[in-house]
């Protein structure tokens, strides 16, 4: 495997009292599109400012490229970054502001041009060299932005939440335009979001952050189907986390007993476990099937079965979720989400039926913590 453009190893940030980057390590590798992900203020721009050299780290070490550039200035690392708020100047057209970083370091006014031209064609604005910022739509000020952050064929780009100043459609749009501008350049994206849906459907890899720490890096499918902890389970998507205590059955299964529930489950691999800890099962509602009593699966399918009545049904239009109330505790309850396939004019459960619920083992996850 070849080596990562950005390695960051123990990184830590400390502003007044707070500690907004704790013992921070992660890898970048080459051509990759890497997301962090995690709610407002975890310390995800911090983490960017520091791979870029506008922030010093207290602690730890970057390395571009293999080398260590932790005391180096931002314009002797090959990764560039794009800000929130764009940042461009407004006194100098589109063409000019790509150009910009290029007659800095010294580039003729020709070559300059010409490779802002390009670069400008490359995240579709061919024809907008001559427009001013504020001739640009907020989508095509964006754009500049990135073909001014590219102009220098960078190593790595750092995107600081790009879409988030955008509306929705347009939002959606810029995700594919970010992936295919990715393929098209080759380089790695280091993208902050703090929407799930953002990393989920963009990166390759996304480190999913909390209180200035890493909590797990995986791909995407892997933080959702295993996530590492409750905090990963609950950011990545809506999660029913039912307490028990664990015990190991062998051949990679796990039962939990479920004192609240009365009943006895099963889950998937949990490294970390010993028998007799407290776990929580993660189950996804859309991994939870919804018969009537008597219609059930059987064998595997339902190797976790429980049953109740529904207590809430929620329409979201393309699927319903329904609460089903299986236990007398607050925590008594679970969430189901079932596809609203063929007319969903008659819900096949109202409020006071009873239901039954069951799911095979792999669909859940026991977390130690
Ligand atoms: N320059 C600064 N001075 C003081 N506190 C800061 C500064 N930058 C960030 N912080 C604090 O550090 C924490 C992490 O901030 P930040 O990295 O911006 O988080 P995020 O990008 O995930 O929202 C927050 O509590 C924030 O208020
Ligand atoms: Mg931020």
């Amino acid at each position: 495997m070849t080596a990562p453009v950005i390695r960051a190893a123990g990184l830590r940030k400390r502003f007044g009292t707070v500690e907004a980057v704790r013992d921070v390590s992660l890898e970048i590798r080459a051509g990759e599109f890497f997301a962090l992900l995690g709610p407002s203020g975890c310390g995800k721009t911090t983490v960017l400012r520091m791979l870029a050299g506008l922030e010093q780290p207290d602690a730890g070490t970057v390395f571009i490229d293999g080398r260590d550039m932790t005391g180096e200035p931002p314009n002797r690392r090959s990764v560039n970054m794009v800000f929130q708020s764009y940042a461009l100047f407004p006194h100098l057209s589109a063409r000019d502001n790509v150009a910009y970083g290029l007659r800095a370091s010294g580039t003729g006014r020709a070559e300059a041009r010409s490779r802002a031209e390009e670069t400008l064609e490359l995240v579709a604005l061919g024809g907008y060299g001559g427009r001013m910022p504020d001739q640009l739509s907020g989508g095509e000020r964006q754009r500049v932005a990135l073909a001014r952050a590219l102009v220098k064929r960078p190593r790595a780009l750092l995107l600081d939440e790009p879409l988030s100043a955008l509306d929705a459609p347009l939002r959606e749009q810029m995700r594919f335009e970010l992936v295919r501008l990715r393929e098209t350049v080759g380089i790695a994206f280091v993208l902050v979001t703090h929407d799930r849906e953002e990393a989920l459907s963009m990166a390759d890899r996304a480190a999913v952050m909390e209180g200035g720490t890493i909590r797990q890096t995986a791909p995407p499918v892997e933080l959702y189907e295993r996530p590492a902890d409750r905090f990963v389970a609950g950011f990545i998507g809506a999660v029913n986390l039912i307490a028990g205590t664990g015990r190991q059955v062998g051949n990679g299964s796990f039962e939990i007993d479920a004192p609240g529930l009365g009943v006895r489950l099963r889950g998937a691999e949990a490294p970390g476990l010993q028998s007799g800890c407290a776990v929580w099962l993660a189950v996804r509602p859309e991994k939870i099937a919804i018969t009537r009593p008597g219609d059930e699966p059987s064998g595997a399918a339902a190797a976790n079965r429980l049953a109740g009545t529904v207590e809430e049904v929620s329409y979201r239009g393309g699927l319903s979720i329904y609460c089903i109330r299986v236990g007398p505790s607050p925590e008594g309850t679970v969430r189901v989400a079932r596809p609203n396939a063929g007319s969903a004019l008659v819900q096949p459960f109202t409020v006071g039926d009873r239901a039954v619920l069951t799911w095979p083992a792999e669909a859940g996850t026991v977390l130690v913590s």
